[in-house]
């Protein structure tokens, strides 16, 4: 049932791409910017019709693309989907509802509906499943391209109190998950590309979604120099709110031990496996940090404290709880000069390997921070990979394939993920 809807869904969609446009993209740029005050990634695509800018909250593990229906919302081409359609089975809705009070985008009847979660304020409620024209720029790699229209784009409708603990002008948020109805997905099947997608976040970045090259000035295509390692499904979604058997659509990766200058640190390895949907790590775009459970936190501390022992220590300033002054340290290439820590994967020579500029946060002219925090000693997910780890990183999301690509830091490579040359040559 739900592999016979998912194919008459596909066929409707490439049929009327072909009607509405010849040129067949083989990837997608999005441009990202850090919002200073809230630190979060903020992206920008056109939607409805006529199409309009619309802002977005970037989160990898997001569910789906959702915004507020409520305020501002105009579109010719809104399209409610009904209960028993094919756009309901593949979302896995197993609600339907009516509204009273329209008809109008976000409020009509006999519709199925999905539960749009801001994942900041961990506020989730519930609202329609709906289709609407999303306008992206294509790309070659090197620079964006031709603008293609995706005529049918799967989302849901929030509302305007949904948006709070957003950055401002933001009108909701772009989930990148690994699920059918997550934009990585649904931009594939629109476009008949690789359900793969790469993001380079740093003082602005960019998502590519579809083929490589991911080639970032000078003249650096990153795609050839990732290394590799399973994504992991977790069986139970780890979403606000979700149907029951579902599984997460966030990236779990399986760190299987932490290293500091190349020394194991001891860690209860169990957390670090996920078992009925607890322990385990996985990538965030929304902690601004990486967030460990208590004991592999102390591990962690201990071991860096120890292999910094020559640099003077000053008194921690919350969230983080290991400073250095940093007063003589001096630079390098890859930031302030720190113990390398590695996450290491599947095998001892694959890991994520993390310089100062990823593990060193700048508190204050003299004084760097330890830039990972505790997570307390029951946390659902042992280890969230957050922003700053990731920073100027670029990672592949070959959900396809079920892999990650990682790159480490670029500043060795001498460029950054502000680096994409968004002049378009088109
Ligand atoms: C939904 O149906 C009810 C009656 O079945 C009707 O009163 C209401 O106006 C309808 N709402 C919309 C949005 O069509
Ligand atoms: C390791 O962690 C697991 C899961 O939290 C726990 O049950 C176990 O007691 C821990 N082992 C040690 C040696 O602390
Ligand atoms: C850092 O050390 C320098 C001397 O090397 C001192 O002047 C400064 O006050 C120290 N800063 C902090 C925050 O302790
Ligand atoms: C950026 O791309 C444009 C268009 O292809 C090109 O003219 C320009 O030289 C590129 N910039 C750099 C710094 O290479």
């Amino acid at each position: 049932m739900g592999s016979f809807a998912f194919s008459v869904f596909f066929f409707l969609i490439s049929s009327s791409i072909a009607q509405t446009t010849s040129f067949r993209p083989k990837a997608l740029v999005l441009p990202v910017t850090k919002d200073s005050k809230t630190g979060q990634y903020i992206t920008q695509i056109s939607q409805r019709t006529p199409l309009v800018p619309v802002k977005l909250t970037v989160d990898l593990g997001g569910q789906f693309l959702w915004v507020d229906c409520e305020q501002g919302y105009v579109s010719s081409s809104y399209k409610p989907a009904k209960c028993g359609s094919a756009q309901c089975s593949l979302s896995s809705s197993k609600a339907c509802g009516d509204c009273y009070d329209g008809p109008k985008p976000g409020c009509n009847n006999h519709t199925c509906g999905l539960f749009p979660y801001n994942s900041l304020t961990h506020v989730t409620t519930s609202g329609e499943l709906t289709e609407d024209v999303l306008s992206l720029q294509s790309t070659d790699g090197s620079n964006p391209g031709p603008i293609v229209v995706a005529p049918k784009v799967l989302f849901t409708c929030g509302y305007t109190f949904l948006l709070e603990g957003l950055a401002n002008g933001v009108k909701g948020i772009a989930g990148l998950g690994r699920g059918k109805v997550g934009l990585p997905s649904q931009l594939a099947s629109s476009f008949s590309f690789s359900r793969k997608f790469a993001v380079c976040l740093g003082s602005t970045g960019v998502i590519f979604f579809g083929e490589s090259p991911y080639d970032f000035l000078p003249g650096r295509d990153i795609s050839k120099s990732l290394s590799y390692t399973p994504l992991l499904i977790n069986p139970v979604s780890t979403a606000g709110t979700s149907f029951e058997g579902e599984p997460s659509v966030e990236y779990f990766v399986g760190v299987k031990s932490i290293r500091v200058n190349e020394k194991p640190v001891s860690i209860n390895t169990t957390l670090l496996s996920i078992k009925d949907g607890n322990g385990g790590t996985k990538i965030s775009t929304v902690n601004p940090y990486t967030v460990m459970e208590t004991s592999i936190y102390n591990a962690l501390t201990n071991a860096v404290s120890a292999a910094f022992s020559g640099v003077p220590r000053v008194k921690p300033l919350a969230p983080f709880g290991l400073c250095f002054n940093s007063s003589n340290l001096g630079s390098t290439r890859v930031g302030p000069p720190a113990p390398i820590i590695d996450f290491v994967f599947q095998s001892p020579t694959v890991m994520w390997r993390i310089f100062g500029s990823n593990s060193l946060v700048r508190v204050k002219d003299d004084v760097l921070c330890l830039g990972f925090v505790d997570g307390g000693v029951n946390p659902r997910t042992s280890m969230v990979i957050g922003v700053h780890q990731i920073e100027d990183n670029l990672l592949e999301f070959d959900i396809a394939r079920s892999r990650l690509g990682f790159s480490s830091t670029l500043l060795f490579q001498q460029t950054t993920c502000s680096n994409f040359n968004f002049t378009s040559n088109a």
